[in-house]
């Protein structure tokens, strides 16, 4: 018997999904209002950020340089903006934790500056790949320094003077564009990005937002994460006679990948109320149970749907049939190597999968009990607490403390949600 000193999720079989839930803001969103409001030369409210461990990583970072923040009600922050040129040196090393979007998206912000700065992260992200980032932004003039060219901590050399870029992506990277946006601002605002494939656009909206207010101070609203609802999305389509409603989540078509993929599938998602506040989409979604079917999911959804994969990967296993992944290396490089931890997990429970470089291929069937491990990864730890609703048995999530890096409140709202789950500090297996 080990000790494993981490914490754990336990999920007992059975449950269904009836409810309104409102679910915490969208974490890339959040991001980049964070910095975009840090740079404004006026004061800018955030309501609705997510308070996530992620989210907070860029805010300690940009308090570190200079960014004066003020907490006005659970959700609500303002924003003292300092301007372009408004930052101010660190007096200590910046710590991205487990974010890989605060350290690409500040590396862009940093190459521009007139001082030095670096940018640490935690075990799994400092396995990551940066070189990504690190390459084009060289392109433009900046001098960063890496563990063999490609790992943090990044060294990024200030006082160098940045030009814009003509650069075609060799992955499709929301974070990777969004860093040459932000190191573009302090060039000549020409940079011409091309991607091998649409990925989310929320750097480019926000910036026709901030361009167009220049000098104004701002409110800004976020909507609820689609990543985070997509857990109850799945959750509801499986568990017998769910009917779910969600509020306000965003829409944005370069998010919505895995709504098509899950209607595809045969899952009943309805979207209504739609609306649009600073240049983003939201709307209420509503999932009730159906029966769901395999398919080949097209590789041309799979950028917009990036995230979603390990919920995807559960209504995968739920399906009749076998799924299909394939175009999606990228799985490979996020918090874990998402491809290896979804067909272990599912592996344990009797799922049989087949992987691929650049993907899996799940055969739904019946769902047993048993212990799964996240690897450390927010989402996979949160899609095989979702598998227990319809399990034969008890599923223990193991290392499950990184939930709160994308959703803090997960346990709280999955319960009131529906779902049996109680979280503990330690598991003994
Ligand atoms: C994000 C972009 C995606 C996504 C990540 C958040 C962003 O990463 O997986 O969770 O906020 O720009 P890539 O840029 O590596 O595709």
């Amino acid at each position: 018997m080990a000790t494993q000193e981490f914490s754990c999720l336990i999920i007992s079989p059975g449950g269904r999904l009836v409810a309104e839930l409102s679910l915490p803001g969208d974490k890339s969103i959040t991001h980049r209002a964070l910095i975009l409001s840090a740079i404004h030369d006026q004061a800018v409210i955030i309501n609705g950020w997510l308070k996530s461990l992620d989210c907070q990583a860029t805010l300690r970072a940009l308090e570190i340089l200079g960014v004066k923040f003020k907490s006005l009600a659970a959700d609500a922050l303002l924003v003292q903006g300092v301007g372009l040129y408004g930052l101010q040196a660190p007096n200590k090393v910046i710590d991205a934790g487990n974010s890989g979007t605060t350290m690409r998206l500040l590396s862009g912000i940093l190459a521009a500056q007139a001082f030095d700065s670096v940018i640490v992260g935690d075990a799994s992200l400092s396995k990551r790949p940066m070189q990504r980032v690190i390459e084009p932004l060289q392109l433009m003039g900046a001098k960063i320094n890496a563990v063999n060219d490609n790992y943090a901590p990044l060294n990024i050399i200030g006082k160098q003077k940045l030009k814009s870029i003509d650069y075609t992506l060799p992955v499709a990277s929301a974070q990777v564009k969004s860093a040459l946006l932000l190191a573009d601002l302090y060039a000549q605002k020409t940079t011409k990005i091309t991607e091998p494939q649409p990925t989310r656009n929320h750097t480019e909206l926000m910036l026709v937002y901030f361009e167009a207010n220049k000098h104004k101070p701002l409110t800004l609203q976020i909507p609820g994460d689609i990543s985070s609802a997509a857990f109850f999305i799945v959750a509801a389509s499986i568990a017998p006679t769910s009917d779910l409603l969600i509020k306000n989540i965003g829409i944005n078509p370069t998010r919505t990948g895995f709504i098509e993929i899950m209607r595809r599938m045969g899952a009943n998602i309805k979207i209504d109320n739609i609306k649009i506040q600073n240049n983003e989409l939201s709307a209420d979604i509503r999932v009730k149970a159906s029966k769901l079917r395999a398919i080949n999911i097209p590789e041309e959804l799979v950028p917009n749907a990036i995230d979603e994969f390990p919920a995807l990967a559960i209504a995968a296993a739920c399906a009749s049939g076998t799924t299909v992944i394939r175009g999606a290396r990228e799985l490979r490089y996020k918090e874990s190597d998402r491809i290896q931890a979804l067909a272990a997990g599912l592996n344990n429970l009797d799922i049989i999968t087949e992987t691929f470089a650049d993907g899996l291929a799940i055969t739904g069937g019946k769902i047993l009990g048993g212990v799964v491990d996240s690897f450390g990864d927010h989402r996979i730890a949160m899609a095989f607490a979702m598998a227990g609703l319809v399990a034969q048995d008890q599923i223990v999530v193991q290392n499950t403390c990184n939930i709160a890096t994308s959703f803090p409140d997960f346990v709280s709202i999955a319960r009131q949600a529906g779902l049996q789950i109680v979280s503990e500090e330690s598991c003994y297996v």
